[in-house]
């Protein structure tokens, strides 16, 4: 028999009543689970997790109150092919989103859902993205199947009692559903990691649902991250006139006690947590962290663009991050109530990846459960690694993380990893100017999304594969927002790559902590006192206005790092002009960039 809502569900609000009502005759799950987002029912679940040997606890001492999780081999990363944005029409997805009907893939996807969660139980989980004081408040409700996307949720997410009881009776909230596809007959035993071969991640933007079948992957699962705070979000802010976007937000102060806001866009797996909580190597600048990935951005009464950072943890990739790189992740992570998933283990219960430390251990348990010694072919983290760890214990968070005004931000980054051609760093000559950097953005592609990796992409914004619209009408907005402003209260716009490669292919520039010399150079010339030179592709540092005292690097490779290089800038131009061809309805006023841009190259 299936479970139903019954009586004693902790809210009156109608809507939400039915809805689960509905999805549950639709599922067929065992029980349902109202969660309140509570310390206890944290614990219960943990246990729960733990003594089935889903999830192993992890030594006290080293990560008090965490756990640590090997998925499907076949389930760590994000399915944008697999990824759908079911708008009305297929020209409201636009060029760049697999789309479908809305009504066929409700149809494909119940035939999926009938008895999915039989054998299973299903949690309602209610939540909220940004302060739940805020003016308007973004509502979400989660029905999962998945203990660890409940927990998940608590740490990513304003989850539980509060968020619900915010909603009262009647508030709007997005709709999600989630299952991992792997229903239970009777008496059958659970695996460690259930998924399904079939995966589809669905949103209606029209009527603000989320649909996810198949995956237990953040990304594809946590469906308060990438498809509520960016894809659904970025339709609401085209709807309602701000901006939902794939940047993190960071405070800098300067030795003079100035304080800036910088936002920052760059693809997955391309820095931006590590940006988000960099240790200046240079002396009196300190950096204070809002957030890591997704900044939702209005206009506040003064005219200025306010940043809210939508998520309350950290889903990050483990690899590469140590004290030497990102020591401030890792204290995060070292106060515990953390989730690891896909990294080895040490034979001490704690956690390790590829370059946490500057050793190797012994021996290890690899992310596949087989053990690993040095001399192993093979990495023993999985690329895509994870943690998942509450913001409140980043020891660098800002006073204003918790404002529900957000904070008026002085800059902007978009950035991409790229070998060659993109400058260390580029300032725009304005928003339009700004806007065609975002718009042609490119990178390589990471591990963070199946697929190959390594191939240069274009990624407008960072915000390709989130995009919850057209990409054309995604650009034109941002054009609107220029032209809605007075120029000299928006942000200014730059571009940076830190992954720029000399002939041997090494980095040419150091990078984290040392990325602090280029936000000094950003807020000088938000001040005008940095001197730069104007190139095709905006202005550059000029020789010695980026400071490298301390510094050891070879003048010949920061050079490299930092220069503009017009024969290199021919040859992406007709890149560009084929991304525009394929976008087919970019903005004039973002065209008119690409004409300044071959004027100004020939
Ligand atoms: P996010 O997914 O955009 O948040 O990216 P992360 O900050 O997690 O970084 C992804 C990968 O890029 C990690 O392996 C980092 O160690 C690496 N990375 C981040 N910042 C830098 C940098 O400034 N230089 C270099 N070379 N690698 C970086
Ligand atoms: P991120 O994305 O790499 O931008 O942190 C997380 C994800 O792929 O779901
Ligand atoms: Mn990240």
């Amino acid at each position: 028999m299936t479970a139903t809502v019954g009586q004693n569900a902790p809210t009156t609000h109608a809507d939400l009543l039915a809805w689960v009502e509905e999805v549950a005759a639709l599922t067929k799950p065992d029980a349902i689970r109202w969660c309140d987002g509570s310390d206890a029912e944290w614990k219960e679940f943990t246990d729960h997790l733990v003594d089935r040997g889903i999830a192993t606890r992890l030594n006290e001492e080293a990560k008090p109150n965490s756990f640590y999780f090997r998925s499907d081999p076949s389930d760590v990363a994000r399915v944008e092919d697999q990824t759908f944005i079911c708008s009305e029409t297929e020209a409201g997805a636009g060029p760049t989103n697999n789309w479908a009907a809305p009504a066929e893939m409700k149809q494909t996807m119940s035939e999926l859902y009938d008895g999915c969660m039989k054998g299973r139980t299903m949690f309602v989980v209610p939540f909220c993205m940004g302060p739940i004081d805020a003016d308007d408040p973004k509502f979400g409700v989660e029905l999962t199947d998945s203990e660890y996307v409940v927990i998940s949720m608590k740490i990513m997410t304003r989850m539980g009692a509060d968020a619900l009881k915010a909603m009262g009776d009647d508030k709007p909230f997005v709709k999600c559903i989630h299952s991992v596809g792997y229903p239970l007959a009777d008496g059958q035993d659970d695996v460690a990691w259930p998924c399904n071969d079939t995966k589809y991640i669905s949103h209606f933007p029209e009527t603000r649902e989320i649909w996810s079948y198949g995956s237990g992957y953040g990304g594809n699962a946590l469906l308060g991250k990438k498809c509520y705070a960016l894809r659904i979000a970025s339709a609401m802010a085209h709807d309602e006139g701000w901006l939902a976007e794939h940047m993190l937000i960071l405070e800098l102060t300067s030795p003079e006690g100035k304080k800036y806001v910088v936002c920052a866009a760059f693809p997955s797996a391309c820095g931006k947590t590590n940006l988000a909580m960099l240790e200046p190597t240079i002396p009196g600048w300190t950096v204070k962290t809002l957030g890591d990935d997704i900044a939702w951005m209005r206009f506040g009464e003064d005219g200025r663009l306010y940043a809210v950072n939508p998520e309350n943890g950290f889903f990050g990739v483990a690899p590469g991050t140590g004290y030497h790189t990102n020591p401030n992740a890792m204290r995060t992570i070292e106060a515990g109530n953390s989730i690891f998933t896909n990294v080895a283990l040490t034979p001490y219960g704690d956690v390790w990846w590829e370059e946490m430390t500057d050793f190797e251990p012994d021996s290890l348990t690899d992310w596949h459960g087989k053990p690993w010694t040095p001399e192993a072919e093979v990495k023993a983290a999985h690329p895509n690694s994870r943690f998942t760890t509450p913001i409140s214990q980043c020891p660098i968070l800002s006073d204003d993380f918790n404002n529900p005004k957000g904070v008026p931000v002085d800059a902007i980054l978009f950035g991409g990893r790229r070998a060659s051609t993109v400058p260390l760093v580029a300032q725009s000559r304005d928003w339009n100017h700004g806007t065609f950097m975002g718009a042609t953005c490119s990178s390589e592609t990471t591990a963070a999304a199946t697929g190959a990796v390594g191939v240069v992409r274009r990624d407008p914004m960072a915000m390709l594969p989130f995009i919850g619209y057209n990409a054309n009408d995604y650009l034109q907005h941002w054009v609107n927002i220029g032209e809605n402003a007075e120029a000299d209260k928006l942000p200014k716009i730059f571009f940076v790559n830190w992954f720029r490669k000399s002939q041997e292919g090494k980095f040419l520039w150091p990078g984290f902590g040392e990325n602090s010399r280029v936000l000094e150079w950003i807020v000088r010339r938000l001040e005008g006192d940095a001197e730069a030179i104007d190139t095709p592709a905006g202005a550059i540092p000029a020789e010695g206005s980026l400071n490298v005292e301390g510094l050891s690097l070879d003048p010949a490779k920061l050079a490299e790092a930092t220069k503009f290089d017009a024969e290199e800038w021919k040859k992406e131009l007709p890149l560009i002009e084929e991304w525009f061809e394929k976008l087919g309805n970019v903005p004039d006023a973002i065209k008119a960039e690409l004409d300044k841009l071959k004027q100004n190259l020939a």
